[in-house]
């Protein structure tokens, strides 16, 4: 499987969809609140911020990425993007890849963005063929660090200042999960 246009992925609430131009609206709205991308390894985001990262996501899909899956997360009750979830291979010869997600502060506690992981990993383990899928996530992100712990991966260490962000030195878990 590759990134393009047509990859669409159902869950019982979602639909894991390629990202359209329309999406930008929606992202723009909450991708600037600090909230958002506290945690996440990128500067402090503003609307032009937001609009390169779409156009980035928007040119894998045009080329049929390989290796690269971004996809938009849509309750159908809801009828727009909500956030995106992310599968990458990192390493094809030793089938690993990882995963990173984000979504709208306002459909928190749901469970929107397990049942997208979960998803996507089928996908990892199923269609990707890959072994081991791994995430790391800032050591105060305890959302994240449930949601990791909830789709069933293991938590493998603790790395010291994996990350520089927005000034700072930070901390990341780093978990995992072997294919079943
Ligand atoms: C990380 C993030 C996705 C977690 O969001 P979340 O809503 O807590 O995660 P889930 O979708 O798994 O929802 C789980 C919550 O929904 C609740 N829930 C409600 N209905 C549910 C259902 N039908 N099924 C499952 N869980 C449900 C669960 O009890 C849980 O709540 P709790 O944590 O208060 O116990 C979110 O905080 C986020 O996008 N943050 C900003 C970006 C970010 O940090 N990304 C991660 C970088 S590593």
């Amino acid at each position: 499987m590759n990134q393009n246009k047509s990859v669409e992925l159902l869950t019982a609430r979602l639909r894991l969809r390629p990202l359209h131009e329309d999406d930008l609206v929606h992202i723009q709205r909450y991708g600037v609140i600090e909230e958002f991308y506290r945690y996440l390894p990128i500067d402090r985001q503003t609307a032009d911020d937001i609009e390169v990262f779409l156009k980035a996501r928007l040119a894998d899909q045009e080329d049929g990425k390989q290796d690269r899956l971004t996809l938009a997360i849509e309750p159908f009750d809801v009828g727009h993007i909500i956030g995106t979830v992310r599968l990458e291979v990192q390493d094809r010869k030793h089938k690993q890849g990882d995963i990173g997600y984000a979504m709208n502060l306002e459909y928190h506690g749901k469970g929107y963005m397990s049942e997208a992981v979960n998803r996507v990993l089928e996908t990892a383990f199923c269609e990707f063929g890959l072994h081991r899928v791994w995430a790391t996530v800032d050591t105060e992100n305890e959302r994240s660090c449930k949601l990791l712990e909830r789709v069933g991966m293991t938590r493998e260490g603790h790395l010291r200042h994996d990350m520089f962000i927005r000034g700072e030195w930070r901390d990341s878990f780093l978990y995992s999960i072997l294919a079943r």
